[in-house]
């Protein structure tokens, strides 16, 4: 004991400054830390240098994260490399969040694939006052031009009885319906930014089709997320990154060559035709003000939004809402008992049948809840540094989202885990809405198109079952209906299909 003193008596003031310094970088660093990360939600211990990179990208990362929340609960943080990257799940959370907090919670991660293509340019990509005047234009326009109303429903009807037509021709044989759905969703896009459709084999509607389908595709690769990552490093390599930057580009000049030709012929008088000739009013209404958002790169960006927002993803449902019926005939049956009744085969329809059709209203509705088709909606950013839950999440922090921790929630949904219509009707067989259907997103960022994708999928997918059975070429037990990418969006698997003509 005396040597224990003696010793800190004779080297009380080097023990003291070296604590004391300790102390000051300790507190200096911490400081720092607060400054630029705030005060974050915990999370998984990050490893050094890389952070939480490899366990996002060797799991499925949805699956991951779902994990993380059941350990860390409904916010946490998780790091690539040196950038944290803060997840909120549950409904409870999301709604606080996306909805009571909707200003600080709004902004768009600048996703470097994402960037490369747009600029920050568009509605999609865009935050604060950009993205504010670009949302309501877009909105409003496509009110004007009948989003969820008559206007609208009588394209997708044309598209509809197109698409049917066009699965006539396979008679016995089997087909992949992919490229088909994606032409007719296209075709309705189409109708509202250029006032027209194209014919199906037009090299004009393949350059869009395509485009979208391979941005999607390195979006959701592995490629694409070591781009998000590194993008200088695998932007020198050659390959398939190119390849699909060039595709979008020329789609781009595609969509620059239809304005120009609108810009001659433009007469501010009458009423704008299609939603580019709406854009192009108003940026003429605007053209002495400094601080205008309607130039012509959000046009274009605001153009491959909807095109490449509104395309993937309809098509990827209606194409899941085929391989589903496949899997399930007796649901199958049902659904076209229920069309046989009240539609009957004679007249395509319409989106007022759907009050009348509980069954296949719950079964569309599931077949979005249970493909849970973009898990992390579209990365969020915080506007402003933001308390919450007693944690500070600083400006510019990429969020996620997790609206599958929504859709999969037991305490939300009677059978969470299967492909069950029952979770969207009640003891009689009505529909039963239910606010977890959180698809679409939640809040100030939630889907634009909505409306319109909700016209798409019931008319589409009610004129197909009208006229055809859908059988797969295995087995229904042998069909499997996982989604064949998982990481930003979900794609139903490759299939081959027999559309059998109903009697
Ligand atoms: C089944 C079909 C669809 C689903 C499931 C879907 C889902 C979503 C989701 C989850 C978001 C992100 C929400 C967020 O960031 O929190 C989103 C955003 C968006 N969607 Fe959709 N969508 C669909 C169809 C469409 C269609 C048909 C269009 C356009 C014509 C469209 C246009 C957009 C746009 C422009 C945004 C960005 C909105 C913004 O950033 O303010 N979507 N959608």
């Amino acid at each position: 004991m005396m040597d224990v003193l003696f010793a800190l008596q004779t080297n009380f003031w080097p023990v003291f400054f070296a604590a004391a310094v300790f102390f000051f970088i300790w507190k200096s660093c911490s400081k720092e830390y607060e400054r630029k990360f705030g005060r974050l939600p915990p999370g998984p211990a990050p490893a050094p240098v890389v952070g939480n990179l490899f366990k996002v990208y060797t799991k499925e990362p949805c699956k991951y994260y779902l994990e993380l929340s059941k350990k860390h609960g409904s916010i946490f943080t998780f790091w690539l490399l040196n950038t944290p990257v803060v997840v909120i799940s549950g409904y409870q959370a999301l709604k606080e969040t996306m909805i009571g907090m909707g200003n600080e919670f709004s902004g768009r991660a600048n996703y470097p694939l994402i960037m490369k293509i747009t600029n920050g340019y568009g509605v999609l990509v865009s935050s604060g006052e950009r993205w504010k005047q670009l949302r309501r234009f877009t909105l409003l326009t496509f009110k004007n031009f009948g989003m969820g109303r008559h206007t609208i429903e009588d394209k997708v009807k044309e598209e509809a009885s197109c698409l049917v037509q066009s699965f006539s021709t396979f008679r016995d044989s089997t087909f992949n319906p992919g490229n088909m759905i994606d032409k007719a969703v296209c075709n309705v896009i189409c109708s509202i930014i250029f006032g027209k459709r194209f014919e199906s084999d037009d090299p004009q509607l393949n350059l869009i089709v395509k485009a979208v389908e391979d941005y999607f595709k390195v979006l959701s690769s592995p490629l694409g997320q070591a781009y998000n990552i590194f993008p200088k490093i695998v932007g020198l390599l050659p390959g398939r990154l190119h390849d699909m930057l060039a595709k979008v580009e020329k789609a781009k000049d595609l969509f620059k060559l239809e304005t120009e030709a609108r810009i001659e012929a433009l007469d501010p008088s009458s009423p704008p035709k299609d939603f580019i000739e709406a854009f192009l009013l108003q940026m003429d209404k605007e053209k002495h003000n400094p601080n205008t958002e309607f130039t012509f790169n959000n046009l274009l960006c605001t153009i491959w939004a909807m095109c490449s927002a509104g395309i993937e993803t309809t098509s990827s449902t209606i194409r899941q809402s085929l391989l589903l019926m496949m899997k399930h005939p007796d649901i199958q049956a049902r659904v076209q008992e229920e069309i046989d009744e009240v539609v009957g085969r004679n007249r395509c329809p319409s989106i007022n049948d759907r009050q009348n059709m509980p069954y296949t209203d719950a079964v569309i509705h599931e077949v979005q809840r249970s493909m849970d088709l973009t898990p992390t909606a579209v990365p969020h950013k915080m506007l402003y540094d933001t308390e919450y839950r007693n944690y500070i999440i600083p400006k510019g922090t990429m969020v996620l989202p997790l609206l599958s921790s929504v859709l999969s929630d037991p305490e939300l949904w009677k059978n969470p885990d299967n492909f069950d219509p029952e979770n969207f009707l009640d003891e009689k067989g009505q529909f039963k809405r239910n606010d977890a259907f959180v698809v679409f997103g939640m809040g100030k960022r939630a889907c634009i198109g909505e409306a319109l994708a909700r016209v798409e999928l019931f008319i589409m997918f009610t004129s197909l079952l009208q006229q055809y059975t859908f059988r797969a070429t295995q087995p229904p037990e042998e069909i499997d209906t996982t989604p064949a990418i998982s990481s930003f969006s979900r794609q139903p698997c490759f299939y081959e299909c027999y559309a059998v003509h109903r009697t």
